[in-house]
């Protein structure tokens, strides 16, 4: 079974049918919603909603280590993790989509692994490539069978939030390789290889960063909201062509 983590503007009731919700005590605290189990065209999936059913954590207080461990506890073996974007790349302008192969993290403070003490060793894991290949060029494919324009690839620059950036932020970003900023899939990607799970982000941009283009003078985000909706939207029909490919897929 694979699992859909949706950012922004995502609950996941559109998707599922035969729809169980679990609330399940983690070592971890509470994940930040109850992740709902049902099927999709008769795939079984599991959705988790990152942000909380009212949007209630914000991008640094995201309970991940508890969302991680819930999604493996439930036998989870990959996952499709949504997130909404500022471009930096001139091409990812709002209502753009991009499948990143690469992330840099300007996180503090957050909890990034589950291995950080006596009682559970330390871990040093590979993140050469943090995304799964399997998994990218799966939503690739998809949106590509849906005739949905797509960036393959890109750097996801994963900020702490949550406040937007400023336009030297950007340009600094800009200047060593980014092509989009986000809040969220750091550390959710790592958690993710520490638990062996498959991971890939699709990301939709809902503005220019600050600075670039349209956010040239300054970003709007609260009157975004409609358009992240309707995005969410357009990547949900994506996510559901890769995870109906993604049915029966066994971890290698
Ligand atoms: N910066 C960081 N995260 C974001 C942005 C942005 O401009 N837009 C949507 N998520």
């Amino acid at each position: 079974m694979f699992a859909v983590i949706g950012g922004s503007g995502f609950s996941g009731d559109e998707l599922l049918t035969e729809q169980e919700a679990l609330e399940i005590e983690t070592p971890y605290g509470k994940t930040s919603a109850p992740i709902v189990l049902g099927k999709l065209c008769g795939t079984p999936v599991a959705i988790l909603c990152r942000h909380g059913l009212s949007h209630e954590y914000a991008p640094h207080l995201v309970p991940s280590r508890a969302n991680l461990w819930a999604l493996k506890k439930v036998g989870v073996e990959g996952i499709y993790a949504i997130g909404t974007v500022g471009g930096i790349a001139e091409d990812l302008g709002p209502g753009q989509i991009a499948i990143p192969d690469q992330l840099i993290d300007h996180t503090w403070g957050r909890e990034v692994t589950f291995f950080d003490g006596p009682a559970t060793g330390v871990k040093h894991i590979d993140m050469t490539n943090p995304f799964d290949e399997t998994l990218r060029q799966r939503l690739i494919v998809a949106a590509q069978a849906q005739g949905m324009p797509v960036r393959d690839g890109g750097v996801y620059v994963c900020t702490q939030g949550p406040r937007l950036e400023t336009r030297a932020e950007v340009e600094a970003y800009r200047r060593e390789g980014g092509d989009m900023i986000g809040m969220t899939m750091y550390p959710e990607c790592a958690l993710a290889r520490e638990l062996e799970l498959p991971y890939a982000g699709i990301c939709v941009s809902v503005n220019h960063a600050a600075g670039i283009g349209e956010s040239a003078q300054k970003i709007d985000f609260e009157n975004l909201r409609p358009l992240l909706s309707e995005s969410v939207k357009s990547v949900l029909g994506v996510v559901k062509v890769a995870l109906m490919c993604s049915k029966g897929e066994r971890k290698k």
